[in-house]
């Protein structure tokens, strides 16, 4: 340094030498805040920032240490010049040392000359300081989020007698704050993606518990064994065909077989085959290059990459054109496949369930369904029978969707009268578990009392024989519906009991006799 005793020159070269070092603090102002901003790795973004202090200002080792707010422990977050592994292995409690006592009080520490204070130093520094064999000073200010210490910044200087150790402080506190904003939009980041994938989790629980085995309403024979099969095959990887007429709950035990699989974690992706013209079945299964065909603007994953590690469900396999099969079957067969478009050959590893209420022989019969193909996905079956043939559930599930639909109507209904019941299980349910659903969400609508009852079921079912009844159904019959309707359940009430009933109905006895034997009723059904 020139030592010019021209102390009144009007730039001395001291001043002239203090005015590069404000340049040079500017600039490293705006490379740090630039580094800061635009990171997407904050880790890395603090090391480069202590780089850029080492080689532009003399801090021959530094470090972030930030706040640990499970454990209450401050770690290394970032160093430069210290051994990474031992420095990155130290943690202190808070008030623990100089650098707990920053973090604990909110305020700088600095020490001039550290070999005067040796008990305070050494743990982080290890050996390196014997290399220098200069005095080194040591200056450590707080990182200040939301007025309360989230860590600290601690660097070492070559001792000078001559420095300014205040401005070196400030320096430093500016630095600790532009990191002390980077760190706080971090966090903010982290707590939204927490936010996010709580909510993920408790969806996904929400979803398992709605297509676990529980949800799944019946105990008749039928059910039983469909449940066995589920239970053997939903551990493996083996395609299932799941076959039965519309609305049976094909897709309910879908879901069940994956939830209950080891893939329960992993996605289940649904497509429909029917749902879907031909010309787009292909992209949506297998996904499709930037510029694959017009419209194409993006590269677009298909359902099977999404399905990877998951199961996918392909709903109405019947309704699948011949050249899609001959795709599908290749990937079967190689677990491999193409997008649209595209070279490169893509693996995925997933389980396959399909479904259909067509009847696929007759379709290999007539040529619309390869016939491989269906030796392919035809390795486990499981046929669900139609409702008609498990009349035990009728009531069972009508029960389910009574207290489901009471919830979310926000209704009260106590029961399903008796004569509704005999209703719904002398019906012959072309429209399976799905029909019943829609009667009972229709009924609960209805429903003026908290008694579901005949004339709220809808009028194909009016009728012992059940359906195609609709067109004749006139007033007259209705009307008797609805008074055997009422009859019925005030014998219930009165446990068969005439006179009670009549009384019941605001009526005579011999009315109500006369309407029993018009109506067939069976009183002694309701003696209990
Ligand atoms: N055993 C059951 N317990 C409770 N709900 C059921 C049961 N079976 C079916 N359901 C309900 O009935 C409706 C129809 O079921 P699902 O969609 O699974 O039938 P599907 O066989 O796939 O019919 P489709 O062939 O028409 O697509 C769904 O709302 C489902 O929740
Ligand atoms: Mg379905």
């Amino acid at each position: 340094m020139l030592n010019t005793r021209n102390g009144h020159h009007p730039k001395s070269a001291e001043l002239i030498s203090r005015e590069r070092r404000e340049i040079k603090k500017l600039n490293t102002f705006l490379e740090i805040g630039r580094i800061l901003a635009e990171t997407n790795n904050l880790k890395t973004a603090l090391a480069a920032t202590l780089e850029t202090l080492g080689r532009h200002h003399g801090m021959i080792r530094s470090f972030v240490m930030l706040l640990d707010s499970e454990n209450e422990r401050i770690r290394v977050e970032a160093s430069y010049g210290l051994n990474q592994d031992s420095a990155h292995r130290i943690t202190f409690r808070v008030g623990e040392g100089i650098i707990g006592r920053v973090v604990q009080s909110g305020k700088p520490v600095v020490v001039p000359q550290t070999s005067r204070e040796p008990l305070l130093f050494n743990r982080l520094r290890g050996h390196e300081e014997h290399v220098t064999r200069k005095e080194i000073s040591f200056i450590c200010v707080p990182i200040v989020i939301g007025g309360k210490a989230a860590g600290a910044v601690g660097a070492d200087l070559i001792y000078k007698e001559e420095r300014d150790y205040d401005r070196t402080t400030k320096f430093l506190s500016v630095i600790a704050a532009m990191m002390a904003q980077a760190l706080k939009v971090k966090q903010g980041i982290e707590a939204d993606k927490k936010r996010l994938l709580d909510e993920n989790i408790h969806l996904k629980q929400e979803l398992r518990e709605r297509y676990d085995f529980g949800q799944i309403v019946g105990n008749s024979n039928p059910m039983r064994l469909v449940y066995e099969q589920v239970t053997q095959v939903a551990r493996t990887n083996t395609t299932v065909l799941l076959r039965g007429e519309s609305g049976t709950g094909k897709e309910m035990i879908a879901h069940a077989i994956h939830y209950n699989s080891l893939r329960a974690s992993k996605p289940f992706v649904k497509i429909s085959c029917a749902a879907l013209p031909n010309t787009l079945i292909e992209s949506e299964l297998f996904g499709y290059e930037k510029g694959a065909f017009t419209g194409a603007q993006s590269r677009k994953k298909g359902r099977f990459e999404l399905a990877d590690g998951g199961t996918l469900f392909l709903d109405e396999i019947g309704d699948l054109d011949l050249t899609t099969q001959v795709k599908l079957l290749r990937v079967l067969q190689e677990r491999e496949f193409e997008r649209l478009g595209g070279v490169d050959t893509i693996k995925v590893n997933v389980r396959l369930i399909v479904a259909t209420n067509k009847d696929l022989e007759e379709a290999i019969k007539r040529r619309q369904f390869r016939e491989d193909l269906y030796y392919r996905l035809n390795v486990f079956t499981i046929f669900m029978p139609p409702l008609r043939e498990r009349k035990p559930d009728i009531l069972l599930l009508a029960e389910h969707f009574v207290e489901k639909f009471e919830r979310e109507h926000n209704k009260r209904i106590k029961r399903i009268s008796t004569p509704a019941i005999d209703m719904l299980t002398s019906y012959h349910w072309p429209g399976n578990v799905r029909e019943l659903e829609n009667v009972i969400e229709r009924a609960v609508l209805v429903c003026e009392s908290n008694v579901v009852h005949g004339h709220h079921l809808p009028p194909s079912l009016q009728t012992a024989e059940g359906s195609d009844t609709v067109t004749r159904l006139s007033l007259a019959s209705a009307m008797e519906a609805y008074e055997r309707d009422l009859i019925q359940d005030a014998l219930k009430t009165a446990r068969g009991n005439r006179a009670k009933a009549a009384k019941l109905l605001d009526s005579t006895e011999r009315i109500v006799g006369y309407k029993v034997k018009k109506y067939g009723i069976r009183c002694d059904r309701f003696r209990a």
